[in-house]
């Protein structure tokens, strides 16, 4: 608040995650957009991580805050995450996105998307629009998964979303469960400082909607069973 009232009058930028990437939790964009909207500053949203799976057709956490371009003008959808492609795109108010074609060095100096791919990106985004049953088969993976997690006594985020961090405390311990979790067959990585903050280590458990519930119960047997042979320290 004191940055952005330190700024001349919409010369500031407020830029967030919508789904914030390690934890799992979701941005309070309602309040930031009251923020933005009383401080006239711009709202940028990146929703890598709720494109295609949160809101009203996988429209993402600003469509599910009930929010629309006149309140974030500025959004980035990743294409390479949910939709299972590669590359991203900005979306929001056409005179910024046209300015941003015409000046963003990153876009002007690299080699476009390669038609195949723009074309594989359209269908999957027509797939997540039509399928909810994907969104809701995730969302009781998600439940199961803490659920059973909370059975087994492991150290969940508050988070709602497919990005289930399980902490793991110190440094070491992260990896060396990561790497008996791919022992048993399972792809979950250790995310360590500086990535996140020191005593909070932990396992990035990232699920998805062709998960089944047989593998949800055997990855937390699988994580339980890591934890009780390599000891887990929580800060
Ligand atoms: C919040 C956020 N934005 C953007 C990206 C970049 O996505 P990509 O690798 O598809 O370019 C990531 C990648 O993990 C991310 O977590």
């Amino acid at each position: 608040m004191r940055q952005l009232r330190n700024a001349a009058s919409g010369a500031a930028m407020l830029a967030t995650d919508g789904v914030f990437s390690m934890d799992g939790d979701v941005a309070p964009l309602r309040a930031l957009a009251l923020v933005a909207r009383t401080e006239e500053a711009l709202l940028y949203v990146d929703d890598a991580h709720g494109v295609g799976v949160l809101g009203p057709q996988g429209r993402g956490s600003v469509a599910d805050a009930g929010l629309g371009v006149a309140d974030v003008p500025l959004q980035l959808a990743t294409l390479g995450k949910a939709l299972g492609g590669y590359g991203a795109v900005v979306a929001g108010d056409a005179d910024l996105v046209e300015h941003l074609a015409g000046v963003a060095r990153p876009y002007l100096y690299t080699t476009a998307l390669p038609p195949a791919l723009a074309a594989a990106s359209l269908a999957a985004v027509r797939l997540a629009r039509r399928d909810d049953w994907r969104r809701a088969r995730l969302h009781d993976l998600i439940g199961l998964f803490r659920t059973g997690a909370s059975r087994f006594g492991l150290e969940l985020m508050p988070s709602a979303t497919p990005i289930q961090p399980v902490l793991c405390g110190d440094e070491a311990t992260a990896p060396a469960m990561s790497a008996a979790l791919e022992q048993a067959g399972f792809m979950v990585t250790a995310i360590r400082p500086p990535t996140v903050a020191e005593g909070r280590s932990r396992l990035r458990v990232t699920l998805t909607s062709l998960h089944s519930p047989q593998q949800v119960n055997a990855l937390l047997g699988a994580i339980a069973e890591a934890r009780d042979r390599i000891a887990c320290n929580v800060a």
